[in-house]
């Protein structure tokens, strides 16, 4: 098994990866004594896939565990859900000694993680991501929310899990779209802090589409890496966590034009190749560099080029509401080269424009 520390001082807490390790988090969690009781919150589709293997586990290690489920996909990450939960855990007499298990995506993840922060002022949770996006980004660093009308992500918290319990396996039921959406996010490590890590992901290609395990966990031990060394050192979001936005920018746009019709995955891709071209109208970034980012995006079955029937003024218009404008500038990562990125909200509109258009 892996491990790896996210150093948040008293807060800090491990990362574990490991091929099988969903039957062995009962012992672990047991060794921990993180609390008396767990309560386990998935949607109702993964809880029909991993939910008895993961109750059985905290049952035979002597665990007292309940199960909670919730209707999948992205419609159920808001406030009536939460309502709903905290319901739940108030009639089950859930208190400050247990500790809820987020079973599932990044939906599962952030749901979960909002009503530990809120409930009874706060209470520890522990993640058991079981998608490639999860796995690699949204179940490490403590963001936690919902979404509102008005738009994704705007109500939430930072708050830390107090594990988080990685089985590659469990990729081998995720539907390629999904596996997709991972993908993008791993691409995005590699140009943001680590060339050698890109490199590795362009002579792996083959091997991590067909998702053999060793070389699968190595991709998510790398991806849990940086992400821990920038949440270690900028938890809130402060500066240096702002690097892990590359792609997002536009792709956020990208995604809120098509009625989040277009996946996450594919919108960051799509907002990655955007960005590089900013970044080459400002001669920060040669176009050999951009081309070969472009390349392994494609070479994953990832877009390059937003669809041209998406309105670009109402994408602008989103990039004006996103959470990283700040009075109407929204800021921009942009790479300088493979595996370093500066970050800007110096960009004229005009090249935006370019940039969308292209
Ligand atoms: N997904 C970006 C972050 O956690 O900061």
């Amino acid at each position: 098994m892996k491990i790896i520390e996210v150093g948040l001082g008293n807060r800090s807490y491990p990362i574990m990866a490991a091929a099988g390790l969903l039957a062995g988090i009962g012992q672990d969690l047991r060794q921990r004594a993180i609390a008396k009781r767990y309560v386990v919150v998935a949607d109702d589709r993964v809880a029909g896939l991993y939910g008895n293997q993961l109750m059985d586990s905290l049952a035979g290690a002597g665990l007292s565990c309940e199960l909670l489920t919730f209707a999948h996909g992205e419609a159920s990450k808001n406030m009536t859900t939460i309502a709903g939960l905290a319901s739940s855990l108030a009639r089950l007499g859930v208190d400050r000694k247990d500790c809820l298990i987020a079973l599932g995506g990044g939906v599962t993840g952030d749901i979960t993680g909002f009503v530990a922060a809120i409930y009874m002022r706060g209470i520890p949770f522990v993640q058991v991501p079981t998608t490639l996006l999860a796995q690699v980004d949204s179940s490490v660093g403590g963001k936690t929310g919902v979404d509102i009308p008005e738009g994704k992500n705007l109500v939430g918290v930072f708050y830390q899990p107090r594990a988080v319990y990685i089985d590659s396996r469990v990729l081998s039921s995720l539907p390629l779209a999904e596996l997709l959406n991972g993908l993008a996010e791993v691409i995005k490590y590699g140009v943001i802090y680590d060339r050698e890590f890109f490199d590795f992901l362009a002579a792996n290609r083959e091997q991590i589409l067909a998702l053999q395990l060793p070389v699968v966990e190595e991709v998510i031990v790398r991806c849990c890496w940086i992400k821990a060394a920038v949440v270690a050192a900028d938890e809130k979001e402060a500066d240096l966590r702002r690097i892990l936005n590359y792609g997002h920018t536009l792709g956020h746009a990208v995604e809120a034009a098509s009625q989040f019709a277009i996946a996450h995955g594919m919108a960051v891709a799509m907002g990655m190749v955007a960005a590089n071209k900013l970044a080459m109208a400002k001669s920060l970034l040669a176009p050999q560099e951009a081309e070969r980012i472009s390349r392994l995006v494609a070479d994953f079955g990832l877009p390059v080029a937003i669809p041209a029937e998406l309105d670009r003024q109402l994408m602008k218009s989103f990039l004006k509401t996103d959470k990283k404008t700040v009075a109407g500038r929204p800021f921009f990562v942009l790479p300088t080269c493979v595996g370093k990125v500066i970050i800007t909200d110096d960009v004229a509109e005009e090249l935006i424009d370019q940039a969308l258009e292209a």
